[in-house]
């Protein structure tokens, strides 16, 4: 049963220039409700117990949000007002699940669970990316499904049309399992048109196995200096790990662009 999930949240936010020079872009609101939200919402949705954040000291302000109880009894004592009532009672009901890691230097995604390694107990935990909002159905459960259904890691899959796919990580389809599940050959990052192995793009939900914790400490900086994940979900591939790669249904907003951030606020104002 898969229990936790982690979240990085240290990275510097540079697309969302000048706002995330001063402000965490997680918590900025989405038709009324910080981004944040919506992606624990899929964690208690799809039966997440424990969520661990990964933060830095720029991100306090999220470990913030959920600690600030002084501040409410305060409100609430002076104003008995029923909405922050119930806005306090969700915060405290998102903090009881959260723990926080830090992770100081921006060094990579890889770096960043590693983090979370002394956390994780389960055999196989989730990992959620806060720009990749799927709205209308929920991707994390049924990617749980997917997981107990195969018993093998699995991870978010979008198919894009290929002139665009030089923008992702991009799937080499090793065996198709059915109409929405694909068997994972290799994790391409951002090819060329002309050598994409496939449409089908790396989208931020993963269910990793804790072996992945033993990869990330052997490896090496890869493309931009940075220590990426994908470099080591390749390395297990190598080791005949099964990866699992699901074509959602649901919708996809990108929340980490101005322009898509915008969009996700008009597309979550209509359902
Ligand atoms: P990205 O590199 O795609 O996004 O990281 P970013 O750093 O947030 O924003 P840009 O690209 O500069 O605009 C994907 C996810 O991994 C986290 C980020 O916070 C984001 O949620 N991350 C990235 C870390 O936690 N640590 C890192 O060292 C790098």
């Amino acid at each position: 049963m898969i229990k936790q999930a982690i979240i990085p949240l240290a990275g510097l936010g540079t697309r969302l220039l000048p706002l995330t020079s001063v402000f965490a872009k997680e918590l900025l609101p989405i038709n009324g409700k910080p981004g944040i939200e919506y992606i624990l919402d899929e964690c208690i949705d799809a039966g997440i117990k424990e969520v661990v954040f990964i933060i830095s000291q720029k991100k306090l302000m999220i470990k913030k949000y959920f600690y600030n109880d002084k501040f409410y009894k305060d409100i609430i004592k002076k104003k008995r007002d029923p909405r922050i009532i119930n806005e306090y009672k969700k915060i405290l009901k998102y903090k009881k699940m959260i723990k926080f890691v830090f992770q100081e230097k921006p060094l990579g995604t890889g770096d960043a669970v590693l983090k979370t390694k002394k956390l994780i107990k389960g055999k196989y935990f989730l990992m959620l990316l806060p720009d990749d909002l799927i709205i209308k159905k929920n991707c994390s459960k049924s990617m749980i499904d997917i997981h107990k259904r195969f018993n093998a890691s699995v991870m978010a899959s979008m198919k894009v049309n290929k002139k665009n796919v030089s923008r992702w990580g991009v799937y080499d389809v090793k065996k198709k399992i059915d109409n929405n599940n694909f068997i994972i050959k290799s994790v391409v990052e951002k090819p060329s048109i002309k050598t994409a192995p496939s449409n089908n793009v790396v989208i931020g939900r993963y269910i990793l196995s804790k072996k992945i914790f033993n990869k990330l400490l052997k490896l090496k900086p890869g493309k931009g200096r940075e220590i990426h994940i994908t470099d080591a979900i390749q390395s297990l591939i190598n080791d005949n790990e099964k990866f699992i790669g699901h074509n959602f249904s649901g919708k996809y907003l990108d929340c980490g662009t101005m322009k898509g951030y915008i969009k996700s606020n008009i597309e979550v104002s209509k359902i």
